[in-house]
């Protein structure tokens, strides 16, 4: 459903001051989604609405008694079943030209922007994100496709000439697509990492089979719809739904070529093991597998710009970014006073109902989840709460409180886990070395972020983090909020399997592969 509206752009920075109407649009789609809960989606194999064999329901985090939606759930021969129609439909996406793919890929993204607001109220009501990151989640998707469309464009296809012996040679280098791409997507960026990995995968002249992660699978649907009204050929994208069987299955089929996996660190390492090497060859695995993002303050910061930048990375999105900030090493120096006013901004911090324009913390995901923050919030006891530490009794949801935490002991096991959850752990520091030694001694490396109005201190940290993105003294966020073609956005270390970051110059590459051509005439 399209409505006659303003377009209003949007990035995680304009976001700060937003138009008003965003507000207006935003909230008549969310009283038009009330009045519509409840109802049935199916999956989509080639070009076909099909039902599963089973079904899930997805509830609201924000109230539990708000049930969105139910879902047919795919079996493992569901799964296989549309792999088969995404490898049929294989060799004539292969061969439609180049411009032509941009153009239905490009068609699908200026969908997702159209319908921005229908769909962002989804992402809050499904996955509890406050209006405006719901919003920027959206964006973002069309964003990440836009980005990949211009990639292909500037680079002509990916096909270049290469030098020739002599005029009787012609010799070319040509980027082509791999096949059948599977995506699968995370719960916390159900539309910019369903939609941008899709897009990619589409323009590079793959065909695709998403599998969403199952408390996302409302917002899925409605990025699949983008896809099937751009036009897309049947068969070209398919879509599976379910937990983790159908996601296994996806990964186990023999005929997959190449997969995108968003992530915890065990499951994508799983992935990349088995995966990568189960045909006898190596099979590509885009992944990004999480984060334990550390701030840096040091004893020349700005602190009210350290303390607001870390309070909106360690509670944003409720905590459950991958780059979500859960670790600070501020100078003994300056660590009571930074600590205090950290604790007044968690304590302040807006929790409740994430379509609320004031509220910046919504819900934590599931059930699952909210019992994991209590078992991290006991095992914090070893340190010392200084604001949370409880879950908050609002409507009939999973709501916890922003939890600040000091004098772990360095052995505790919660300075590696990533936890996803509200919960930062602040320690104190003789200086920017100890900090970096500190930051950069996990497995995952994916942001990182340093207050400091000392140049030379902001060059050793650029020099020496082990992660993929970097900031320096950003209040808008210690560790987060990258943007497609401002910020590249991708890890190194554990949090990644590709080096290789999305919204950026060398992320469509990864979904295609080389062949040289030389031709004697
Ligand atoms: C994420 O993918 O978890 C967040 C992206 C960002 O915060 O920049």
């Amino acid at each position: 459903m399209s409505k006659e509206r303003k377009h209003i752009k949007v990035t995680y920075s304009t976001l700060g001051s937003p138009d008003p109407l965003l507000h207006e649009y935003f909230e008549e789609d969310v009283a038009e989604l009330k009045r519509n809960l409840g109802q049935r989606y199916q999956m989509l194999i080639n070009g076909e609405r099909v039902d599963g064999d089973g079904s899930f329901e997805n509830c609201s985090p924000i109230n539990t008694d708000w049930l969105l939606a139910s879902f047919a759930q795919a079996s493992a021969e569901q799964v296989n079943q549309a792999v088969a129609a995404a490898k049929a439909a294989f060799p004539a996406w292969r061969d439609t030209p180049w411009q032509e793919r941009t153009e239905l890929v490009n068609r699908f993204a200026d969908l997702i922007s159209e319908r921005l607001f229908e769909i962002a109220a989804v992402v809050s009501m499904e996955i509890g994100k406050n209006r405006l990151e719901a919003i920027g989640d959206v964006e973002e998707a069309a964003d990440l496709i836009r980005y990949c469309v211009d990639a292909m464009k500037d680079n002509q296809g990916f096909d270049r000439q290469l030098l020739s012996e002599s005029d009787q040679h012609f010799n070319r280098s040509v980027l082509k697509p791999y096949g059948v791409w599977g995506v699968i997507g995370p719960f916390n960026f159900p539309a910019a990492l369903t939609g941008g990995p899709t897009g990619a995968a589409l323009i590079a002249g793959n065909t695709v089979v998403l599998k969403p992660a199952a408390e996302g699978s409302l917002t899925a649907c409605m990025i699949a719809q983008c896809v099937v009204d751009a036009g897309i050929p049947a068969g070209v994208f398919n879509m599976v739904l379910g937990g983790d069987e159908p996601g296994i299955a996806l990964a186990a089929n023999a005929d997959l070529a190449g997969l995108t996996f968003t992530g915890s660190y065990d499951v994508g390492m799983s992935i990349i093991r088995n995966f990568s090497t189960a045909a006898g060859y190596f099979r590509p695995v885009i992944a990004e597998m999480g984060g334990k993002n550390p701030a840096i303050v040091t004893a020349n910061a700005d602190l009210d710009k350290a303390a607001l930048g870390v309070m909106r990375s360690a509670f944003g999105l409720t905590g459950q970014k991958c780059s979500a900030c859960s670790r600070v090493y501020v100078d003994a120096s300056v660590k009571d006073e930074f600590l205090s006013r950290l604790v007044d901004l968690a304590a302040d911090v807006a929790v409740g109902d994430p379509t609320d324009a004031d509220t910046y913390m919504g819900p934590i995901i599931s059930e699952a989840a909210y019992n994991a923050y209590q078992g991290y919030v006991s095992e914090l006891s070893d340190g010392n709460i200084l604001t949370g530490g409880e879950t908050l009794p609002i409507e009939n949801g999973y709501f916890v409180a922003p939890t600040v935490v000091v004098d772990l002991p360095d052995e505790h096991r919660l300075w590696r886990h990533e936890m996803f959850a509200p919960i930062v752990a602040v320690r104190g520091v003789d200086g920017v070395d100890e900090a970096m030694r500190l930051a950069n001694d996990v497995a995952l490396g994916l942001t990182a972020g340093i207050y400091t109005e000392d140049e030379g201190e902001a060059d050793r940290f650029l020099d020496n983090m082990e992660a993929g993105v970097l900031y320096v003294n950003r209040a808008t966020g210690a560790t987060t909020g990258a943007w497609p073609g401002y910020q590249s956005f991708g890890g190194w270390k554990g949090s990644t399997g590709s080096n290789k970051a999305s919204g950026s110059y060398y992320y469509l590459q990864q979904y295609m592969r080389e062949q040289s051509h030389t031709i004697v005439g």
